[in-house]
């Protein structure tokens, strides 16, 4: 099967459903895209301890790697309050764009969107340009 951008949208949509946002009562899901076609989706999990909280977008990159996967192509992103469809898009955190750096490359797609029809694609390049990122260790 091959995965496009509408299907990536509707499988994070779904992830929102399975957040644990007591807290903030901001759902996000995340569907990640593996180079192989695989994909990983993951929701936000926060904890009473509020620095704990895991975003949508780690728990996809977490769970795909725990499984084996290294290489990506794109990730789609969506959020908003809690038991409403997304009003607005929703930009990854500078830790989850950090996670992106790790093991993406400057063409990995970032997908931003409110629902299927209504969504924006950027690339890792633009939302961290000037980055350290693996390659820069030991210069
Ligand atoms: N959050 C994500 O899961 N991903 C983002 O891109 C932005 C923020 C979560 C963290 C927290 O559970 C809630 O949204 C509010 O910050």
């Amino acid at each position: 099967m091959m995965v496009d951008r509408k299907d990536l949208i509707n499988m994070a949509l779904d992830m929102r459903s399975r957040s644990y946002v007591p807290y903030s009562h901001f759902a996000v899901g995340a569907a990640l895209l593996c180079r192989d076609g695989k994909v990983f989706s993951g929701c936000n999990i926060e904890n009473s301890s509020f620095g704990a909280t895991n975003c949508a977008e780690r728990t996809a990159f977490f769970s795909a790697v725990a499984d084996g996967e290294k290489k990506f192509s794109a990730i789609s992103i969506v959020g908003g309050p809690e038991g409403k469809a997304p009003s607005a898009l929703c930009p990854p955190c500078g830790i989850c764009r950090q996670i992106m750096l790790e093991f993406c490359s400057d063409d990995f797609e970032v997908i931003l969107a409110k629902n299927c029809d209504d969504y924006q694609v950027f690339h890792l390049s633009e939302l961290i340009p000037v980055s350290f990122g693996p390659g820069d260790l030991g210069k």
